[in-house]
């Protein structure tokens, strides 16, 4: 009988679980739950004699890797894959996917719910700002981007967005404005959506020529990854211009800098809670579901990251 481990510091909800269970039942596989551990070492034992692994942050690292012995496949239940050691998987012959798309509504509900929570000062009672008629740079427009594009008309946002990696005419039909350089995205506009992945090219790279470039009353919105952001630069961005925020759903390294200097300037959900609802779990769990067992029966791999 085929195994599969579900290794999840952060639980999938109940339902979600159950979904996959019925997933691996229906394929006549066992599925194995370490949830909430807290030690990297209860994931390598875990992942000794399973074929297969769904994971969400978790990180899939070369230890966890070179343990599972029968190990054939590693889903990301989610869309950043930058927690799996791909060369790893390449060299031992292991698959690692993601289920791209499968949280988007969860984390662009988020990000435009950190706006309204910031532009209402953190609904302390004071007058804040409406959204309406702000100008939002979407950067990267991706499953999450777009989605973040389509409720933010709802709010009446003018929308600007960068990515060279989409066709100019498919954002555009959103009724969104293409930008042709990043520098003139963060120019432009007061809010800021970040949409990138962490990898070498991203690392570091929203530094201070970005952000000081922001208009007057500027938010950066951080939905994706610590990692992208130069901490130092925004800690002196933060120094010298009073009107600048940062909402973020993953707290920055230099956290205890924003909690003893600029209160009321930033929000930080203390676990990351973008993908955090009963819909993304249940979406993207099933989805890393289906793939491994499309992949151990008819060699699926429509969603393979690695080479
Ligand atoms: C993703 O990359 O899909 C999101 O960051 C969600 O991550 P999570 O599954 O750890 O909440």
């Amino acid at each position: 009988m085929k195994k599969v481990l579900v290794a999840t510091d952060k639980p999938f909800a109940k339902v979600a679980v159950d979904g996959i269970r019925q997933v691996c039942d229906k394929a006549g596989y066992q599925l194995i739950l370490l949830e909430k551990y807290t030690a990297q070492s209860d994931f390598i034992n875990a992942v000794a004699d399973v074929d297969a692994v769904i994971i969400r942050s978790d990180k899939a690292d070369k230890s966890v890797i070179e343990a599972g012995k029968n190990l054939k496949i590693v889903v990301r239940a989610g869309a950043g894959y930058d927690n799996i050691d791909l060369e790893a998987c390449t060299n031992k012959g292991v698959v690692a996917m993601n289920t791209p798309g499968q949280n988007s509504n969860a984390v662009a509900e988020l990000a435009l719910g950190m706006m309204v929570y910031q532009a209402r000062k953190q609904f302390n009672g004071g007058s804040g700002t409406e959204l309406s008629g702000k100008t939002l740079g979407i950067h990267a427009y991706g499953n999450v981007g777009k989605l973040v594009a389509k409720i933010a008309k709802g709010f009446g946002m003018e929308i600007y967005a960068f990515d060279p990696f989409v066709n100019k005419a498919d954002i555009e039909k959103d009724g969104v404005k293409v930008v042709d350089s990043v520098e003139d995205l963060y120019k432009k506009c007061q809010y800021i959506s970040l949409h990138i992945p962490a990898n070498d090219k991203t690392k570091k790279s929203i530094n201070f020529a970005l952000l000081s470039s922001m208009p007057k009353g500027a938010v950066l919105v951080n939905t994706a990854r610590k990692e992208v952001i130069n901490e130092e630069d925004l800690l002196k961005l933060m120094e010298e211009r009073q009107d600048f925020q940062y909402v973020s759903d993953i707290e920055p390294d230099c956290k205890t800098v924003f909690e003893e200097k600029y209160k009321g300037r930033f929000f930080f959900t203390p676990k990351k809670m973008g993908a955090q609802t009963e819909e993304a779990n249940i979406n993207a769990g099933i989805a890393a579901a289906n793939q491994i067992v499309a992949f151990l029966e008819e060699g699926d791999t429509k969603f393979k990251v690695n080479k």
